[in-house]
C-alpha cells in the first residue's frame, strides 16, 4: 500500500494568524491527532520568503523562531511531525534547479497566485526571477519527500497543480516513477478558506493592519473584535441586520460551537437562531462580538499557555529544529539520489558508465 505523507509550510514573514489557523494550522493538528498518515513534514520556507525579502534578511531571521512557536503552541508535536526549515535543506534548491528545465516562462506567467502577488507587491518590470520561479522551488519542497497530501489554504491551488505537472513532466521525461504527484488538501468549512480581515477586506494580511494574531494579548483580542466591520447599514438595533460581508458572522460561522451558545449565550441554541434574530432586528452589534470574543478567547487560550511554556524553553525549540532539519535532509537526499539516477547525472555511482568508457577507448 502506498504511503501517507504529508508536507506542507509558511512563509516566515510575520506571527501566524487567525486566517493561517482555521486555513490550515488546525487542519495539520487533526491530521496528526488521527495518526492516519506515515511521515509529516512541516516546512518553515525562509527560502521562499527571501525571493521577495532578499533585502530584509533580519525579517525573516526574526520570525522563524515566532513561527516555531506558533507552530507549538497550536499543538505540533515534535515528536509526531517534522518540523524544519527549507534553506537548511540544499538538496531543495539542487531539485528546484533540475525542475527549472520542465517548466516554460509562459507557464509560470499563467500561475494566478504569483499574478496577483506581483500586483499586490508592485513589481511591474522588476519582477526577482526567485520570485517568479518559487513555483517550482515549492514544487521541490513537495516532491522532495514524496508528500502525497498538502494540507494548505486555497490560494495555494496553483502551487499544488503546478507540481502534479512537474511530476508528470519529470516521470514522463525520464521514463521513471520516480515521483509523487500531490493532492491539495482545503478545509471543509467554506468560510475557513479565506478568512476576511477584521476590516472587512478579502483576506487578513500584515500589512493592511487587519490580523487577529495566535500570540495576540486578550486586550488586543479585545479591541480588534469589538471594532470589527459589521453591516454598515446596521445603525440601530432595531434595524434589521446583513450576515453577508459582515465579519463576526463570517468568524462565527469559522470558530462557534452550539457548545459556546451554551456556554456565553444560553438565549440562543445554534448561530442559526442568532443569525435570523440580527438579521430580523433587534440584535445590537456589541452583544454578538461579545460573544465572539468569548468564542476566540476560548481557541487561543489553550495555545497562548503553550507557548508560554516554549517562550521559555528556547533553546529546546532550536534543537527541535536542528533535528527536524537534519532528519528532512534525509528524507530529500534519498529523492534527490534516484532524481539524478533518472536523469543520468550519477556519473560516480554507476560503475557501468566508467567500465563502458574503459571499453570505448581501449587502443
Ligand atoms: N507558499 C507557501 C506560503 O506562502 C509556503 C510554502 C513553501 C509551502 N513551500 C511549500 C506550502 C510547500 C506547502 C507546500 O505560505
Amino acid at each position: 500500500m502506498s504511503k501517507n505523507i504529508i508536507l506542507t509550510g509558511d512563509r516566515p514573514t510575520g506571527k501566524l494568524h487567525l486566517g493561517h489557523y482555521v486555513g490550515s494550522l488546525r487542519e495539520r493538528v487533526k491530521i496528526q491527532e488521527s495518526n492516519n498518515y506515515d511521515e509529516m513534514y512541516i516546512m518553515i520556507a525562509d527560502a521562499q520568503a527571501l525571493t521577495d525579502n532578499a533585502d530584509n534578511p533580519n525579517k525573516i531571521r526574526e520570525n522563524i523562531i515566532e513561527v516555531a512557536l506558533d507552530y507549538l503552541s497550536v499543538g505540533l508535536n515534535p515528536d509526531k511531525v517534522t518540523i524544519f526549515i527549507q534553506s537548511q535543506v540544499p538538496e531543495l534548491t539542487e531539485l528546484t534547479f533540475f525542475y527549472m528545465n520542465l517548466v516554460t516562462v509562459s507557464r509560470l506567467e499563467r500561475n494566478p497566485t504569483v499574478k496577483s502577488e506581483i500586483k499586490l507587491r508592485d513589481f511591474n518590470t522588476s519582477i526577482p526571477v526567485g520570485f517568479m520561479t518559487y513555483p517550482i522551488s515549492q514544487a521541490a519542497d513537495i516532491t522532495a519527500f514524496k508528500a502525497n497530501i498538502v494540507p494548505v489554504g486555497e490560494d495555494q491551488l496553483p502551487m499544488i497543480e503546478q507540481t502534479r505537472e512537474i511530476v508528470r513532466s519529470f516521470n514522463n521525461t525520464y521514463k521513471k516513477e520516480v515521483l509523487v504527484e500531490p493532492k491539495a488538501v482545503l478545509p471543509d468549512n467554506e468560510v475557513c478558506l479565506r478568512l476576511p480581515g477584521t476590516d472587512g477586506k478579502a483576506k487578513m494580511s500584515k500589512s493592511l493592519g487587519n490580523c487577529i494574531y495566535l500570540s495576540d494579548k486578550t486586550e488586543d483580542v479585545k479591541k480588534k473584535v469589538m471594532s470589527m466591520y459589521t453591516d454598515p447599514d446596521h445603525i440601530k438595533i432595531d434595524d434589521p441586520g446583513k450576515i453577508e460581508g459582515n465579519c463576526v458572522f463570517t468568524y462565527l460561522d469559522a470558530f462557534c460551537t452550539d457548545e459556546h451558545f451554551t456556554k456565553y449565550l444560553s438565549e440562543y441554541k445554534n448561530l442559526d437562531e442568532l443569525k435570523a434574530h440580527y438579521q430580523k432586528g433587534g440584535l445590537g452589534d456589541v452583544k454578538i462580538k461579545k460573544f465572539l470574543f468569548n468564542v476566540i478567547e476560548e481557541v487561543l487560550n489553550p495555545i497562548r499557555e503553550n507557548r508560554k511554556m516554549y517562550e521559555n524553553k528556547i533553546e529546546e525549540v532550536y534543537n527541535i529544529l536542528e533535528e527536524g532539519c537534519i532528519k528532512a535532509k534525509e528524507k530529500a537526499s534519498t529523492t534527490l539520489k534516484e532524481v539524478k539516477e533518472a536523469m543520468r547525472i550519477n556519473y560516480f555511482e554507476d560503475k557501468e558508465l566508467i567500465k563502458s568508457h574503459i571499453e570505448k577507448y581501449k587502443n
